[in-house]
């Protein structure tokens, strides 16, 4: 059977190791799909994840998940490509740090459309759609656990990524998909940097290690892994 993980926000940071590293000679998978805006920086990243991918068929799927509705036709598009996906790594994220004071509902919106949303519909639709799946993996946070002031409806969207996670890891095991939801801690990325903009980003984990930590999740023994939540931090 042919094994095809699709990536949200794959265009940098943690999404973009994570396509870089399943694109190695060791791959579980036969096909990668790469989901992120269309920009000058997801081409760059393409292009890098093709150069490494050998047999590897890499996909890139542009798409804007501040409408979750596009994933409709980001569904279409792997039906016109004849992709059937057996692993969906939703890991795009947004925030836009503000205190109670300054936060506005269209903001709270846009963060739960991106981090909660879109995740929903890539899981549905590909249940709708009858794909083979048989793992999801949920990128949430540590700020899903634990509230920080100042990061309101991240922190919100997050805990409801780590609570979706589990309803869906109760409701879809009897059809023999396993979720698994991860939540990593401070990680050196942009959107590490608009929540702490004066921290080195030297001093704390990189994104190459959180790819490893889902690469390890996509394999045999990852299937092992029965926590609840994840937590991958320095
Ligand atoms: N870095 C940390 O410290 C940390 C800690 C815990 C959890 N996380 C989580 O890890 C995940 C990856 O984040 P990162 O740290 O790697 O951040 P990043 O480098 O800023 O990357 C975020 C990714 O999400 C995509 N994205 C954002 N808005 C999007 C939209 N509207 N439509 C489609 N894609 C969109 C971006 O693509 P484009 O902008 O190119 O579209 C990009 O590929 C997120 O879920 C984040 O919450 C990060």
């Amino acid at each position: 059977m042919t094994t095809a993980v699709l990536i949200s926000g794959a265009s940098r940071g943690i999404g973009l190791e994570t396509a870089k590293i399943l694109a190695q000679a060791d791959s579980p998978f036969d096909c990668i799909v790469m989901v992120a805006r269309q920009s000058a920086d997801f081409s760059r990243a393409y292009d890098d994840v093709s150069a490494r991918a050998g047999n590897i068929r890499v996909v890139a799927i542009p798409a804007d998940l501040s409408h979750p509705e596009i994933v409709e036709d980001v569904y279409d598009r792997l039906g016109t490509e004849g992709i059937s996906i057996t692993t969906i790594i939703n890991n795009a994220g947004f925030t836009k740090p503000a205190s109670i004071n300054e936060s506005t509902l269209e903001d709270f919106e846009l963060t739960m459309r991106v981090n909660l949303y879109s995740p929903f519909k890539l899981i549905q639709q590909a249940l709708h759609r009858g794909h083979p799946l048989d793992t999801i993996i949920n990128i949430a946070s540590t700020a899903g656990i634990t509230g920080r002031s100042g990061w309101l409806t991240y922190s919100a969207s997050k805990a409801a990524m780590i609570n979706m996670s589990e309803v869906l890891r109760d409701e879809l095991k009897p059809y023999g998909i396993d979720v698994i939801c991860l939540s990593p801690g401070r990680c050196a990325t942009d959107l590490r940097r608009k929540l702490a903009p004066t921290e080195d980003p030297s001093t704390i984990m990189q994104p190459s290690q959180v790819a490893s930590i889902i690469k390890l999740m996509t394999s045999a023994a990852g299937k092992l892994l029965m926590a609840q939540n994840l937590v991958v931090r320095t």
